[in-house]
């Protein structure tokens, strides 16, 4: 298939990329199937990461495809603020059947980013809720990506993308990363070596004192500053000091969720139990956007109290929920399950 380029590519300002080198010399995908795209002059391209790492079944998958044509024309929008639909009521129990420990409640979201973000206010929140509002410190981890919005890029650490944005949010501190260890190099999976790392939790506890900070956010296996393994125990320590301080511990599973560890999350692979997990990306395979906030019973619970007819939490977007997303994600899962790509 040979497609034009469109004449003038001005008007379009491209997202991580040199806009003006691009569009002297754009390179454009016009279909995608299986593990090719193709390019616009007929070239086929293999998708060696599966998009932005989020089309884990590969393109064209007719399941998905046929689902979301039969959504949009059965229920293209529904408002999900004092309204709902059983599809978003279908995938969150779906979600949860795949998610290990007692993670039991998804809030829906339009991409990572909005997961990250999510996920902070509700343990800012949380906090509030129990009577610890002291608690608002938020821990990231140098090396980080948490997406591209306040929060999550207060908590990342990769300076490029925070260099240029001015103060940030206030409040945020950052553990040291586990990468660069003379002993771990060549290693193959998890390096041996490092798991004291996590104890640099304990530093910025001593730092900040523990009952200032609300929730400590790492991805279990980095994946944008470089792919980063957690050195063995890393993440298990971690969990271990974030307990014992009553801090929350999310993971961002944005990539490693869906199927990229073998196994559902990377939460399943490292047997590790969160309070809360942010996900998106290869939740819908890329088709449609969509992420999932996953809270455990004990965080949404504290949000539980009062009156029931009152909002408990003042949070949510306009496309929270998408029935055509939901469909999406619904025949994702079936794709991973049916497929036996790992469910
Ligand atoms: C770990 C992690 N968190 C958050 C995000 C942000 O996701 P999005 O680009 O969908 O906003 C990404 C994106 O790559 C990511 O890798």
């Amino acid at each position: 298939m040979n497609a034009p380029v469109p004449n003038d590519l001005e008007a379009y300002w491209m997202g991580f990329t040199p806009n003006r080198a691009f569009k002297k010399k754009p390179r454009m995908f016009v279909a995608a199937d299986g593990m090719y795209y193709t390019t616009h002059d007929g070239r086929q391209v293999m998708d060696g990461i599966a998009g932005l790492w989020c089309c884990n079944a590969g393109h064209n998958q007719p399941r998905i495809v046929k689902a979301v044509q039969k959504q949009v024309a059965e229920l293209d929008y529904s408002p999900g603020f004092q309204m709902g639909h059983p599809k978003a009521f279908e995938l969150a129990n779906r979600l949860k059947s795949i998610m290990p420990g007692d993670l039991n409640h998804v809030f829906f979201v339009n991409s990572g980013s909005e997961s990250v973000e999510t996920a902070l206010k509700i343990a800012i929140a949380y906090h509030r809720a129990r009577g610890e509002g002291h608690r608002v410190r938020l821990i990231g981890r140098e090396k980080g990506y948490h997406g591209v919005n306040f929060g999550g890029m207060s908590v990342g650490g990769m300076p490029a993308n925070r260099k240029m944005f001015g103060a940030l949010v206030t409040g945020v501190d950052h553990l040291r990363h586990t990468h660069g260890l003379e002993e771990n190099l060549f290693t193959r999976g998890q390096p041996e070596h490092g798991v004291e790392f996590a104890d640099d939790l304990e530093r910025l506890c001593d730092l900040h004192d523990p009952s200032t900070i609300a929730a400590v956010i790492v991805e279990p296996i980095a994946g944008s500053a470089g792919v980063i393994m957690p050195p063995k125990g890393y993440l298990e320590r971690l969990r271990a000091i974030t307990k014992k301080h009553g801090i929350l511990l999310i993971l961002d599973e944005v990539i490693t969720g869906f199927g990229r560890m073998g196994k559902p999350f990377a939460s399943n692979y490292f047997d590790l139990d969160a309070d809360i997990v942010c996900t998106a990306k290869a939740i819908a395979n890329g088709v449609i956007p969509m992420g999932a906030v996953f809270a455990h019973d004990h965080v949404y619970d504290a949000f539980m109290q009062g009156p029931e007819e009152l909002i408990e939490l003042f949070h949510g977007y306009t496309y929270s929920a998408n029935p055509v997303a939901c469909a999406a994600a619904l025949a994702t899962l079936d794709t991973y399950e049916q497929d036996g790509l790992f469910l």
